[in-house]
């Protein structure tokens, strides 16, 4: 079967043709949302329900045998039902993504990228299609009834994601093109009215170039001075070299709240209490985290937090930057045009409050309507089923690389998300990547866009095999025999010499 092709019988109902069978005429009113979720749902049942995280005393990342945690550190008991694999069934919500029935070169795609971009269930691919259907229209302007549906999924979508972060009001979800654009759009629009001279701006030693340049880049236009924290040799950020620089003249910290290429998680609320503490302000970068974990970031206490829809599940080319209404209501526009205005004349301009004053221009309705439904998806898996299920994989993945021999994990955090990063003796991080491909397995090697912490590791790359709820234990155990094989020198199973 070519690879592009469906499986026999495909991947649950066709896509939409208009009308939707079941759907009632779209005519003369809006479908609700009762009827969108109901026409969306994906066409298997929900895996079973198992009880929320907080049952367990607390946060399902911890690794169990990571190595002794951090002085102070909550560690929380581990029950043995997740020790031993989960009653969580990754393969029914598997059916859910069209992508992963797909082959390479003759085997079951495995995809093991996820830190770079998550695959699409059917019911965000088929919303993306039920837009350009049935509800195609610029938005906010205009009395025909395309522009009020396009209006009302868009702005439904903000409702969905302000619920799934918990955000006090909608007002406070600012539509991006991803965590990259997010960051920008605080450190092009707060940063030059806030930092002078002198000022600090502080970040991780962890952070993702997006969390680094656009600080770099105010601090030079400012005079404003970058101040990094260091990790351990885990890859842990060191709290009290945290406590140790913050100071007065610090006004701005932002970090990642888990790593992109070690999978550590930062003790997250604690560091935004010792810098609100300092009277900083706080961007926490949430794009390796929203997909992985629960978020409340009400809870989290942040003054902004930035994410991607396409780690998330959702289309590329649409994020979220959350602000906390009187910040963002405080932050001057950083792009001027429609939409973001109140009246123009010549003279002068005046601006909606937020956020609208940050949405200039068209923005990217259809994906911003894929990215509610890819946030309704992962409501229906559940957040705390998600959590659970990843921890097992990462405890199972930990355990089955450290007995590879020459294998060097990078990034032994206590508390990680997602991410097992490695090198392996004697073969460059690329070559293990096209190793791995070869056997269908699609895991990212090179610097990760995070070069200064591969670096305070000796290292220029890792090979970065990353996880999602989706992932299952025969993935992990393929790739763990995968590279015990390609340790070895033996090509892939059924066949005798390597193929070009
Ligand atoms: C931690 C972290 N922050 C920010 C980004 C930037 O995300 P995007 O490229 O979607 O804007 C990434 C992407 O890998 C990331 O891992």
């Amino acid at each position: 079967m070519p690879s592009h092709e469906l499986p026999a019988g495909g991947f649950g109902a066709p896509l939409p043709d208009s009308p939707l069978p079941g759907v009632p005429s779209l005519g003369a009113t809006l479908p609700g949302t009762a009827e969108l979720v109901a026409l969306l749902a994906p066409r298997l049942p929900a895996g079973p329900a198992l009880p929320p995280a907080a049952a367990a005393g607390g946060p399902l990342y911890v690794l169990d045998g990571a190595g002794p945690p951090r002085p102070g550190a909550a560690v929380p008991p581990v029950p043995a039902a997740t020790v031993a694999h989960p009653p969580f069934d990754a393969h029914l919500y598997r059916r859910d993504f069209p992508i992963l029935g797909e082959t390479v070169n003759g085997r079951p795609l495995i995809w093991l990228d996820n830190a770079a971009t998550t695959q699409k269930p059917q019911a965000v691919i088929d919303r993306l299609a039920h837009f350009y259907a049935h509800e195609n229209s610029n938005i906010h302007r205009a009395a025909h009834e395309m522009a009020a549906r396009a209006t009302d999924a868009y702005e439904a979508a903000r409702d969905k994601v302000r619920r799934f972060l918990n955000a006090a009001s909608p007002d406070e979800i600012v539509f991006v093109r991803g965590a990259t654009e997010a960051i920008n759009l605080v450190a092009k629009s707060w940063g030059p009215k806030n930092l002078r001279e002198g000022d600090e701006i502080v970040v991780t030693w962890l952070e993702h170039h997006a969390n680094i340049v656009p600080w770099q880049q105010l601090a030079a236009l400012t005079g404003a001075r970058l101040r990094v924290v260091p990790v351990d040799d885990r890859g842990q950020v060191l709290l009290e070299e945290y406590e140790r620089l913050l100071n007065p003249r610090t006004r701005l910290v932002a970090f990642t709240q888990v790593s992109n290429a070690l999978g550590t998680v930062t003790p997250a609320k604690a560091m935004v209490e010792m810098a609100r503490r300092h009277g900083a302000h706080v961007l926490v970068d949430g794009a390796q985290a929203v997909s992985h974990m629960r978020v409340d970031v009400q809870d989290l206490g942040a003054d902004w937090y930035a994410l991607s829809g396409h780690k998330m599940f959702g289309p590329t080319g649409i994020g979220v930057l959350y602000g906390r209404k009187a910040v963002l209501d405080a932050m001057p526009p950083w792009q001027g045009g429609g939409n973001m205005i109140r009246d123009v004349t010549f003279e002068k301009t005046e601006y909606h409050g937020a956020p609208a004053r940050f949405e200039a221009g068209t923005g990217n309705i259809a994906d911003a309507v894929g990215l509610g439904a890819a946030v309704d998806y992962l409501d229906r898996v559940g957040m705390e089923n998600v959590a659970r299920h990843e921890h097992a994989l990462l405890e199972h993945g930990t355990r089955l690389l450290r007995e590879i021999g020459g294998l060097r994990l990078i990034g032994t955090a206590a508390e990680k998300a997602g991410v097992l990063s490695f090198v392996l003796d004697g073969m460059a991080p690329e070559e293990v990547g096209k190793a791995l491909n070869r056997e269908g397995i699609a895991v990212r090697s090179g610097h990760h866009c995070a070069q200064p912490i591969l670096r305070r590791f000796g290292l220029e790359a890792t090979v970065r095999p990353s996880l999602a709820f989706y992932n299952t234990f025969e993935d992990v155990d393929a790739l763990a025999a995968a590279l015990r094989r390609i340790r070895s020198g033996a090509p892939p199973p059924g066949l005798t010499t390597f193929p070009r």
